[in-house]
């Protein structure tokens, strides 16, 4: 082996859509090849003071100057909120709180990387997804090389499936299968859901706890007929989908089509919205070409923990094996989280991170800025380190 066995701890985080708060997750890896050796040595989650929750769910509202101000204000509070915890880590990879999201554009992560640079005087990798939208990529989604990376096997093909406010899949296909890996949003994950959820407790309730509310609805036929409709499913990948498809504008027009009378109606309302969720996922996997056979999925995500949504998922895709996400310490919560960690590894040694056959970049490229203490620009270089 060539591995000259170097060992790096990487704290990764992630700030979903879903503006629930942040996931870290502390990863030593230990070698120098695209496929290191690693011990997740510590993950956790952090939830978001209220005021950031409602400046993320709807961040197309936001004005410039509120935006500019956030970047500010959420990279010191993630430099706060991870110095209460007293790690120890050679480098920081942020995914950063996604604004906008408009390739081929541009996209906007926040949070910035000078407050942590600062606190624990170590490089912070930001900016993940600006260098392949410069190649013509859709920026996302970028966890297919973690899935490559955690479960591609010889002779099996393997999915990947997290359900984040937006839902994505990734068919890695084993080593012997010459078809490409693909990966794409299949549509909305727990964002509509949550949105039910919220408006129906007025608040109190931020999601549907196990899919309790969702068990007692029945389906609403014709409006999930309706809602099948969007646009964005007729789309072939690589695509990608956020607020601009499944935020607030379009829950709204879904509550024109139907607002909930009465208690029950809600929860049919929230039934068929996990159903919609359900649905798109399992139409995505069918729709696979025959050159892929999958025999597993693995979940991840917090709707994970959404049992009215597995149950479904699991009635329309009764040949697939079902579970969790769960090797070597990387679970359903923590993965995305570690899937930062490892492209701020990728980063640090100098490999390309986006898959094109997933993005449509033009080409392979490193993803990730690095923003590095003061002191280090007088030293030798930071690889160093
Ligand atoms: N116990 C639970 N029961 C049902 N749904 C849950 C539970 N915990 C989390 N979720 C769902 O997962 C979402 C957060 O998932 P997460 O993977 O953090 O998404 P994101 O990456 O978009 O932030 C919540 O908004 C909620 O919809
Ligand atoms: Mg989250």
């Amino acid at each position: 082996m060539s591995d000259t066995r170097k060992q790096i701890k990487i704290l990764g985080l992630m700030t979903g859509s879903s503006a629930d708060g942040l996931d870290l997750c502390l990863v030593r890896f230990s070698g120098q090849s695209r496929s290191p050796n690693f011990d997740v040595l510590f993950s956790h989650e952090i939830a978001y003071p209220i005021s950031f929750q409602k400046s993320f769910r709807n961040p197309l509202e936001l004005s410039d100057v509120e935006i500019a101000q956030l970047d500010v204000e959420l990279g010191i509070w993630f430099a706060s909120e991870i110095s209460k915890l007293e790690l120890d880590f050679d480098y920081v990879a942020s995914h950063g709180q996604t604004i906008k999201h408009e390739p081929p554009q541009f996209t906007l992560q926040i949070g910035d990387p000078n407050a942590m640079v600062n606190k624990f005087n170590r490089p912070v990798i930001y900016d993940f997804r600006t260098a392949d939208v410069n190649e013509g990529g859709q920026g996302a989604p970028l966890i297919p090389v973690v899935d490559q990376y955690l479960l591609q096997r010889d002779s099996t093909d393997v999915l990947a499936l997290n359900i984040g406010g937006i839902a994505n899949i990734t068919i890695v296909p084993g080593l012997h299968n010459p078809a490409p890996l693909l990966a794409w949003d299949t549509g909305p994950g727990n964002t509509l859901m949550d949105k039910a959820v919220r408006l129906f407790t007025r608040g109190e309730m931020g999601y549907d706890e196990s899919g309790e509310l969702a068990a007692q609805g029945i389906l609403n036929r014709p409006l999930l007929h309706e809602l099948l409709k969007h646009e964005f499913y007729q789309l072939q990948p690589p695509r990608s989908a956020g607020q601009e498809q499944f935020g607030d504008k379009y829950f709204q027009q879904i509550l024109k089509q139907f607002y909930p009378a009465n208690d029950q109606e809600f929860k049919d309302l929230i039934h068929t919205l996990t159903v919609l969720t359900a649905k798109t996922i399992s139409q995505s996997i069918n729709s696979l070409a025959s050159d892929y056979s999958p025999s597993s999925l693995n979940i991840g995500g917090g709707g994970a923990y959404n049992k009215t949504l597995i149950n479904l998922l699991k009635a329309e895709l009764s040949g697939i094996d079902i579970h969790e996400m769960n090797k070597q310490g990387v679970n359903q919560s923590n993965k995305e989280a570690f899937g930062f960690a490892y492209l701020g590894y990728l980063f640090l040694n100098n490999f390309t991170a986006n898959l094109p056959s997933v993005t449509g970049a033009r080409k392979a490229v490193m993803l990730g800025k690095m923003c590095i203490p003061q002191n280090d620009y007088s030293e030798a270089g930071v690889s160093s380190r």
